[in-house]
């Protein structure tokens, strides 16, 4: 059973369910003003109650935005010409040759998943080698990777944040501000070495960011669903404007294919109504995300947060408690390491599943002579076959040590391109979309994030002596060793 559109493709065989199944299961779960709701997204009219706005992320690809971002004639695609061709010079006069993006959640997860993804899709009319890291973790883990190998006069920081708020961002930039003494002076590296991306331009005016320099985007775009807006900057760093254009292309393609193929031919709906399948009617909680291309390796994490922030809720879109389960747990990684490492869990654990297999059935390896390209063209074979071997196992078992049973998809393109690539994620922002709908709750907002982020204040008030609050003995405990 599969389905094929211009960039994607879906095998849901190993879901063993036939057509007049899921028809019957999709007539008993979606509901009735389903299409009409999908309108609403794909028009950037779809109601987010609790935050009191619209849903527009789906208008980041509407084809008037992809032709301005391929036409360049806006500040996103101005930033990305002068950084990518090398004219983008520091304070000191040195051209910028690395670029930071600091950001977490996210302002993280989508542009350093689409810039690993698609760094080979570069358009290669410009000599300029410019290096594009990521930085997210609040405890400077990565800062400690990143710094010794940037120069502050060369270097230029993204200061990715939607909220312009996250602490775990504002850490970051804080040791960034002491790092870059002495070679620049905080207004040199405000004046040429920094870049904001935002939808909060008060906040980005007051920490002094040229206007120049900042980049925003509307707030009616969530954090994980912000890619394919300003926030996707390192992206466009890393490919150019034009084929970050395609990436939206690929994306604006699903979402026509979203709005109008029936059921049985709707990749994300299908995605959808399978996932709710397995969910309440197999009590499966959770789904294993195995790409079989290490481009994709960062699919699974990306995936983590686009679905489990959604619709990890358990109250409706009133604010009301429910008592069905809604999203599953998404966990995964790359799928030919996993088979040397987790696989022996499902193949034969105690645990159930569903799993995502997601694979790229052909790739170009341009750049290797003839001898090496075949090389390489066998290991993407390869790859496949076992992508396509583990599948089987573990849907059709093998004797009495092995039940199988375990239903997945297998997404696969014929290659990735950022057309393909955009589709894939765009299919999936689809799928989580849908299975809200069916769920009855508000895909769009966060309220156990926020509120992790208001007791984890208060925890930090108390160790730095601000405030007086008694915890529970363990934490008490812990922030006695930690102020003693
Ligand atoms: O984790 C909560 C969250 O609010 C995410 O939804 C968001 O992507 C991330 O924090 C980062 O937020 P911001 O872009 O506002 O810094």
């Amino acid at each position: 059973m599969q389905v094929t559109t211009e960039y994607l493709n879906l095998d849901y065989t190993f879901q063993g369910l036939d057509a007049d199944a899921i028809e019957a299961f999709a007539a008993k779960r979606l509901p009735k003003n389903f299409a009409q709701l999908r309108e609403q997204l794909l028009q950037g009219e779809y109601e987010n109650p609790s935050e009191g706005r619209k849903v527009t992320h789906v208008l980041n690809r509407s084809r008037h935005s992809v032709v301005a971002a391929a036409g360049g004639r806006n500040r996103f695609s101005e930033v990305v010409r002068l950084l990518r061709s090398g004219k983008w010079s520091g304070a000191t006069g040195k051209p910028i040759t690395d670029v930071v993006n600091i950001g977490v959640g996210g302002s993280d997860l989508g542009p350093m998943m689409g810039s690993f993804a698609l760094k080979e899709f570069a358009d290669d009319n410009v000599n300029h080698k410019l290096n594009v890291h990521f930085v997210s973790s609040m405890d400077g883990g990565q800062l400690y990777a990143v710094l010794p190998i940037v120069d502050p006069e060369t270097t230029v920081f993204i200061i990715a944040s939607k909220s312009f708020s996250t602490i775990d961002t504002l850490a970051n930039v804080d040791t960034v501000k002491r790092w870059i003494k002495p070679a620049l002076t905080e207004e040199q590296w405000l004046a040429a070495h920094v870049i904001g991306v935002s939808s909060n331009n008060e906040a980005m005016n007051d920490f002094g960011i040229p206007a120049a320099q900042q980049l925003s985007f509307a707030d009616s775009v969530g954090g994980r669903y912000s890619l394919w807006s300003a926030i996707g900057l390192p992206i466009a760093l890393s490919i150019g404007a034009n084929q970050f254009a395609k990436m939206l292309e690929g994306a604006r393609a699903m979402d026509e294919h979203f709005g109008r193929a029936p059921l049985l031919e709707n990749i994300p709906l299908l995605l959808a109504v399978l996932g709710v399948y397995n969910r309440e009617e197999r009590g499966l909680n959770n789904v294993a995300v195995l790409p079989y291309d290490g481009r994709l390796r960062y699919l699974p994490s990306y995936l983590q947060q686009l679905d489990m922030e959604s619709n990890g809720k358990q109250q409706d879109r009133d604010g009301k408690p429910i008592d069905y389960p809604t999203g599953p747990i998404i966990w995964g990684g790359f799928g030919p390491n996993g088979q040397h490492a987790f696989f022996q869990h499902l193949h034969q654990g105690y645990d159930n599943f569903a799993a995502d297999f997601v694979a790229v059935l052909h790739r170009k390896a341009p750049g290797f002579n003839a001898d090496v390209q075949q090389g390489l063209r066998q290991q993407q074979t390869l790859s496949i076959a076992n992508c396509l071997a583990h599948r089987r196992l573990m849907w059709f078992g093998d004797g009495d040590r092995y039940p199988g049973q375990h239903p997945s998809n297998l997404l696969f393109v014929d290659e990735l391109t950022p057309q393909s690539f955009g589709a894939l994620i765009a299919a999936y922002e689809h799928k989580v979309f849908a299975q809200g709908v069916i769920w009855n709750i508000n895909s769009f907002d966060q309220p156990g994030v926020e509120l992790g982020k208001k007791v984890a204040k208060e925890v930090l008030a108390v160790i730095e002596g601000t405030k007086h609050e008694t915890f529970d003995e363990s934490t008490q405990s812990m922030i006695q060793r930690l102020t003693q």
